[in-house]
């Protein structure tokens, strides 16, 4: 099978590690791609967004299966594009990947679902929603209803903070667009966990759960970011809870779906807080997470590549997915900076020394080669240092001794990945 997966951050690294181990596979290409997946697959200069280019890339190298890491082309529609060329697509059509790119169609698909959810309103009047905010009063969060980079969420502490982000998304538009509306929502209390589920329109596999670590800081601290790293299983989900998750919110929005037309095929990520009455669903998101992939995949014991394929075919219900009895983790390396302005272009070196630590697996997310060989940072987050272990205390230990290992004074790194089951 010929294969192209879609991206080119740590996510679509650790897709392509994965997919370069089956049997199954004859060429793998990643459009963009980055320096780490140009060792497992020929990288394409075409970007992720440009759906007609990676269309036509598609049906000219006579591609069996699209493979789409990241939201941005699923909402512009390239799973549905490549349908109507006659290409096989992993992930959702336009129309089902709503469900990340809008709140306020998650929470009306949640609540016909009869899924657990944070009680919520959704109000295009900055007055409404202030006497809103006066009547729930405080700790509450608000929202920007669109896509927003993942910046659009004001968890506030108090009333003040929850006026100042309705002031700032709906009056100042500091999001733009996705300021017109705003969803205000109950305040979860609970331990976050990011769950997914393999669906082929009609039926769910569990692909497992991992915890992400969003703050930049130890300790959870400092400002949001796009993960600084991950590990899987997490202790507090039990298979009580993931068998509750799929019962009561994976299956029941799968069947909501496909009730209004838009059966979802693809990963569904469901963001959850366990709270003291059970999981509730945060959002959904329309793929897998980055970092979560990484460890997820060094945790996967079947095939990658027929699992997708069962998925796109609507097969699924006669699929089985094996895990190893492994605990993974993930080590985030992020430019100085991060997630405020960064340099680009500084020199990484010690990878190989790292990445022979065993049970270490070095995933990359922003890097490339300069023209003299070197390897170089190009994005926020930069490379993943993650790493197996019988138990998650080993794989932390491994990981933290690559990290060790490298010789980047231009990165760091969050100490403290794991603690929330270590300590
Ligand atoms: P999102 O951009 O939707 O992923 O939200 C960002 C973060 O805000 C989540 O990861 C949660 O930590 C937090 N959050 C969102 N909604 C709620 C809620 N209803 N209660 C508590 N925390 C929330
Ligand atoms: N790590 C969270 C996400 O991928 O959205």
């Amino acid at each position: 099978m010929r294969v192209l997966v879609v991206g080119g951050g740590g996510r679509e690294h650790a897709l392509c590690w994965a997919l370069a181990a089956s049997p199954l596979l004859t060429k793998l290409f990643c459009a963009p791609g980055n320096a780490g997946i140009a060792e497992v697959a020929e990288c394409v200069a075409i970007g992720a967004e440009d759906i007609p280019s990676l269309v036509a890339f598609a049906k000219d190298k006579a591609i069996d299966l699209v493979v789409v890491g990241p939201e941005a082309p699923l909402t512009l529609g390239l799973a549905d594009a490549c349908a109507a060329a006659g290409l096989k697509c992993f992930g959702p059509s336009a129309a089902a990947a709503r469900l990340e790119g809008s709140k306020t169609f998650t929470k009306e698909v949640a609540d016909a679902a009869g899924a657990p959810t944070a009680a919520w309103a959704r109000f295009t009047d900055a007055s409404a929603a202030r006497a809103y905010i006066h009547e729930k009063g405080a700790p509450i969060v608000v929202k920007a209803d669109g896509l927003a980079a993942g910046k659009g969420v004001v968890v506030a502490a108090t009333i003040a903070e929850a006026e100042a982000a309705i002031a700032d998304i709906m009056e100042d538009r500091i999001h733009g667009a996705a300021g017109a509306s705003v969803v205000i929502e109950e305040c979860l209390v609970g331990e976050e966990i990011s769950f997914f589920a393999l669906c082929d329109g009609a039926t769910a596999l569990p692909l497992g759960a991992a915890q992400d670590h969003k703050r930049v800081g130890d300790g959870d601290t400092g400002p949001n970011t796009g993960g600084m790293g991950a590990y899987s299983p997490p202790p507090i989900f039990t298979e009580a809870l993931q068998h509750d998750v799929m019962a009561r919110i994976i299956r029941p929005v799968l069947a909501e779906m496909a009730g209004r037309g838009a059966p979802f095929k693809g990963v569904l990520f469901a963001g959850l807080m366990i709270t003291a009455e059970g999981p509730k669903l945060i959002e959904f998101n329309v793929r897998f997470g980055d970092p979560e992939c990484q460890v997820l995949m060094l945790r996967l014991k079947s095939d990658l590549l027929p699992a997708l394929l069962a998925a796109c075919d609507g097969e699924l219900a006669r699929f089985d997915l094996r895990w190893e009895a492994l605990h993974a983790i993930l080590v985030v390396m992020a430019a100085q900076g991060y997630p405020g302005s960064y340099a680009k272009g500084s020199e990484i070196h010690g990878l190989e020394a790292a990445g022979q630590v065993p049970g270490v697996q070095v995933f990359h997310a922003g890097t490339a080669r300069r023209e003299d060989g070197a390897l170089i940072a190009t994005g926020g987050r930069v490379l993943g240092i993650s790493a197996t272990g019988k138990t998650l205390r080993e794989a932390r230990d491994a990981a933290y001794a690559a990290v060790d290992l490298l010789d980047w004074p231009g990165g760091f790194c969050r100490r403290d990945i794991g603690w929330r089951a270590l300590t």
